[in-house]
């Protein structure tokens, strides 16, 4: 069985529900903290032992390519400045993995985007990594934890939480069959709809075949091919399993997700900890 080493991030969508921030600047490049969310979805896969980065994007961001890429005069100026540290740190985030970009044209959904990928995965099994799903682990990285699952089993696996039942029409649920494979996911179902609270999240291992349910299938809403719909054809065929991941999942790509994230991730940090805490307090 082939390893999982490469990954595809598809960062070409249009951001609607952060606009106008989303404008002219992408929404992977809002910062959490100090670092662009993106820096650490990328810093995730590598840590779950991805090699090779494949970015789905767009000429609107630009911004993206120029992040993973070397930038000598900054660094320059850095160490002319007596900022050694600081100049490593820019260099290093060229060289946390081989990265490569393929511009999709119009945004015509995610399963569009995915499909790009195809000449760059091969006949490998491969990770997909949203955007602007950002996923917090102490211990064992998400996508690793996924990673393990395929290792085990040779099947698709995608990255699932419970939620509360109430905010189960933001997501996709899913109905598991008897042998805990997936069997269907429904797209932001209505509560009494909804097969299960067990909802997908930003973060998939699939298997190669996967290119072939994309290319059959027809334009939906919006003029979009929805990749969840792919899986979903796939899973008739082949297995899925979900793998209820440990650690924490903030959804960057919304107004609420993304501040709940520069929140605790703040908190999270020795030097803001204490400052942020009083801030807080002070609000009650
Ligand atoms: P989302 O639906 O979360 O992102 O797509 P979006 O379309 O940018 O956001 P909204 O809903 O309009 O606010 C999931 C991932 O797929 C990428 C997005 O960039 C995001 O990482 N995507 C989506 C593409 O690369 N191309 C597309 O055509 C659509």
């Amino acid at each position: 069985m082939k390893r999982v080493r490469k990954a595809v991030i598809p960062v070409a969508g249009m951001g609607t529900r952060f606009l106008p921030e989303t404008k002219a600047v992408p929404k992977e490049m809002l910062p959490i903290v100090d670092k662009p969310t993106i820096q650490y979805i990328v810093e995730e896969a590598i840590d779950s032992g991805i090699e090779e980065i494949l970015f789905i994007t767009s000429p609107y961001k630009k911004c993206i390519e120029d992040h993973f890429d070397r930038s000598y005069e900054l660094e320059n100026r850095l160490i002319k400045s007596g900022k050694e540290a600081k100049a490593k740190e820019i260099e290093q985030i060229s060289k946390l993995a081989k990265f490569y970009y393929i511009r999709q044209g119009e945004p015509l959904g995610s399963g569009h985007a995915i499909s790009l990928a195809k000449s760059f995965v091969g006949d490998e099994p491969f990770a997909i990594l949203y955007g602007d799903d950002l996923m917090y682990s102490k211990n064992i990285p998400v996508l690793k934890q996924l990673i393990e699952v395929y290792d085990e089993t040779g099947a698709s696996v995608i990255g699932c939480k419970r939620v509360d039942m109430d905010i189960i029409s933001r997501y996709g649920a899913m109905s598991l069959n008897e042998d805990g494979t997936i069997n269907t996911i429904i797209e932001k179902p209505k509560k009494e709809e909804a097969p299960s609270n067990l909802v997908g999240l930003g973060r998939y291992i699939v298997t190669s075949e996967v290119f072939d349910y994309i290319d059959k299938l027809p334009r939906g809403i919006g003029n979009e091919i929805q990749f969840t719909d792919a899986m979903m054809n796939m899973m008739k065929d082949y297995k899925y399993l979900p793998c209820e991941f440990v650690g924490t999942y903030y959804d960057t790509g919304s107004k609420d997700g993304y501040l709940k994230a520069n929140i605790e991730y703040a908190l999270r940090r020795d030097d803001l900890k204490d400052s942020i805490r009083n801030i807080i307090n002070d609000l009650n």
